[in-house]
């Protein structure tokens, strides 16, 4: 039976408090808290994707006099100007539109380096029902967000990755509706990520928005779990934390179908005893439909049944060991420019992992689309998630903690029910340091009590000295999985020096080799030894290929990285041309040479 977990929402307050303070900012307003309801996808709701007007606003002119939120005054307001009205400067209905879901980055040339306040506006007609929260749903903005209904401010929210519900029951009305939705990506030191980072700052509502209704008392946490016995441990939280109130789990296919009371936090609980479950593996991605009822509320759920754990240097599914053949992904789409949000962006980059013979891939660096997580679930790949802790963060300020803390919590809430979803990393390349070191235990030891089913990670550089991998970080003993990044060949040494490392596994911690690599322009040809070449970056991967063969503790491999993707930090003309050329197909979809060299290492180790 797992540890008993710390309250959804009273953790979720306490986070959002910690949180207030980075809005500093907003001092003159309290931050307005979002909430987090279970499986958005699967409850029934109004999309409010397509054309939304937009205000480019880099003086932040839009918050009125303040010049910050609240702004009650400020565009948020979304007056309709009149010509002998009072004097007004703004105009949503007269200004240009881009669409949501997507970046504004890439729809709009002179939007492309932008780095600020841009205003979103979109009218809709809405017939809330009686008796009903209305929720607005974001699947992610990047990365400040501020949303206002009928001028009334709804919700404030940070982190550019992870969704969050702002409750408008209060603001909307029969009828029409103005939506106004204030989203700035400035990087700022206390930020997650931080000032720097090797991919492109994607402003906006990159994700889908929309307008639901769901009973007074709803389902807004729901999971179930197989223990190693073959039974299955749930919970079911009940918003609104009343006490004996009925809840009932039923998985027709298992033949179950179970009731339980919540306790006086609005939780109940389950223990599950299935007869013929199949298990859910890559070989057998088996999920099973999933009806939770609670009061008038119905929500389901497809789910997919599995154990992971580990023994010694061994990852076990299902009580197996399993090798991970893997690779990364970043979330771009793949032949269009800017983030990934739609199914067939998902569909092509999954679909690729398995022409690879991948069995796992790691979502870099933040929590992708759900649609991924989603797929990987119908596909059978497993999937390592992350939080963008990337580089130096600013370790000793409690409001970067507070925020890194708020996307973890939102991270696990999304996707604590995806059986392909098997890990939990707490960071990326983070330079070892006591305040480093002592923010990490932090958020392991909330992620380890928000889901003591999964296995920690993090991705580490990894140390040499001389040829001999060093596997010494101080965070490794914490950790379930040792994920360790190198660029033998790349940003050190030539392809073909790799098989003369020597690796050692002083901790008897499977260790996976989460990223390795090199770049390439597609269709550049010439010697092995020319960088850029697909010819030098097969000589990588072979060289790679050499060494792993000799490191029988590894566990699991991913190669950085899938596609080609875009980089502010890339700039050589004719080849990278801000793209991180590492990718094993280039972002029009062109395979390089090493897409058929790791596919054919990987048909091999299956
Ligand atoms: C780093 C980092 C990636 C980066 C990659 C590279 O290790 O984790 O985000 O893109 O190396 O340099 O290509």
């Amino acid at each position: 039976m797992p540890r008993r977990r710390l309250s959804v929402s009273l953790f979720r307050f306490l986070l959002l408090l910690a949180t207030t303070s980075t809005l500093a900012h907003a001092e003159d307003a309290q931050p307005i808290q979002p909430t987090l309801l279970a499986d958005i996808d699967h409850r029934p709701a109004m999309s409010l994707n397509g054309p939304w007007h937009i205000i480019v606003d880099p003086y932040k002119g839009g918050w009125g006099a303040e010049g910050k939120p609240p702004g009650a005054h400020g565009y948020g307001a979304d007056r309709q100007p009149s010509p002998d009205g009072p004097l007004q400067e703004y105009s949503f209905v007269a200004s240009p539109t881009i669409h949501v879901p997507g970046d504004w980055n890439t729809q709009r040339p002179d939007l492309f380096y932008y780095e600020g306040l841009l205003w979103y506006e979109r009218i809709f007609d809405y017939h809330p029902r009686t008796h009903a929260h209305t929720i607005l749903h974001v699947g992610a903005s990047n990365y400040e967000t501020h949303a206002f209904v009928n001028g009334v401010r709804v919700c404030d929210h940070v982190g550019g990755f992870t969704p969050f519900d702002c409750e408008i029951t209060s603001a909307i009305r029969e009828g029409q509706n103005s939506v106004v939705i204030a989203v700035d990506n400035q990087r700022a030191k206390e930020d997650v990520p931080t000032l720097k980072t090797d991919w492109w700052n994607y402003g906006g509502l990159t994700r889908d928005v929309s307008v639901l209704d769901v009973p007074e008392q709803y389902i807004d946490d729901a999971w179930l779990h197989l223990n190693n016995d073959g039974t299955i441990d749930g919970e079911v939280h009940v918003a609104g934390e009343e006490a004996g109130r009925d809840v009932t789990v039923r998985i027709a296919e298992l033949k179950i179908d179970v009731s339980a009371k919540t306790d006086d936090k609005g939780r109940a609980h389950f223990h599950l005893e299935p007869a013929h479950l199949e298990r859910w593996s890559p070989e057998h991605p088996r999920l099973y439909r999933v009806e939770y009822a609670a009061g008038a509320d119905r929500l389901q759920d497809d789910v997919g049944f599995r154990t992971i754990a580990v023994e010694g240097d061994r990852i076990l599914l299902n009580g197996k060991p399993i090798f991970l053949r893997g690779v990364n992904i970043q979330g771009e789409a793949p032949f269009r420019d800017g983030r990934a949000y739609s199914d067939a962006d998902a569909q092509t980059l999954l679909g690729w992992a398995k022409e690879l013979h991948c069995n796992f891939v790691r979502l870099a660096h933040y929590p992708h689309d759900e649609r991924m997580t989603r797929l990987a679930d119908r596909l059978g790949i497993l999937v390592w998630s992350e939080i963008p802790v990337y580089w130096s963060i600013d370790w000793s300020n409690p409001d970067t903690l507070a925020v890194a803390r708020q996307q973890l919590d939102a991270m696990i809430h999304r996707d604590h029910n995806k059986a392909s979803v098997i890990l939990w990393s707490m960071s990326n390349e983070t330079p070892p340091g006591p305040e480093r070191t002592a923010f990490l235990r932090e958020l392991i030891a909330q992620a380890r009590k928000e889901d003591p089913t999964r296995l920690i990670t993090s991705a580490i550089v990894t140390k040499f000295h001389d040829k001999t991998a060093v596997l010494d970080d101080p965070i490794a003993p914490d950790l379930d999985v040792l994920g360790y990044n190198e660029y033998i060949g790349w940003y050190m040494g030539k392809p073909e020096d790799a098989p003369a490392y020597t690796w050692e596994d002083p901790l008897h911690k499977p260790v996976i080799l989460s990223e390795f690599g090199a770049e390439a322009k597609a269709g550049l040809h010439g010697p092995a030894t020319r960088r850029f070449t697909e010819e030098y970056q097969a000589a990588v991967y072979q060289g790679q290929f050499a060494m792993f063969d000799k490191m029988p503790f590894l566990a699991g491999l991913s190669a950085w990285l899938l596609m080609d993707f875009r980089s502010p930090t890339r700039q050589l003309p004719d080849i990278q041309d801000g793209f991180n050329r590492k990718g094993l197909v280039s972002d029009k979809g062109v395979k390089k040479q090493s897409f058929s060299v790791l596919q054919d290492y990987y048909a091999r180790k299956q």
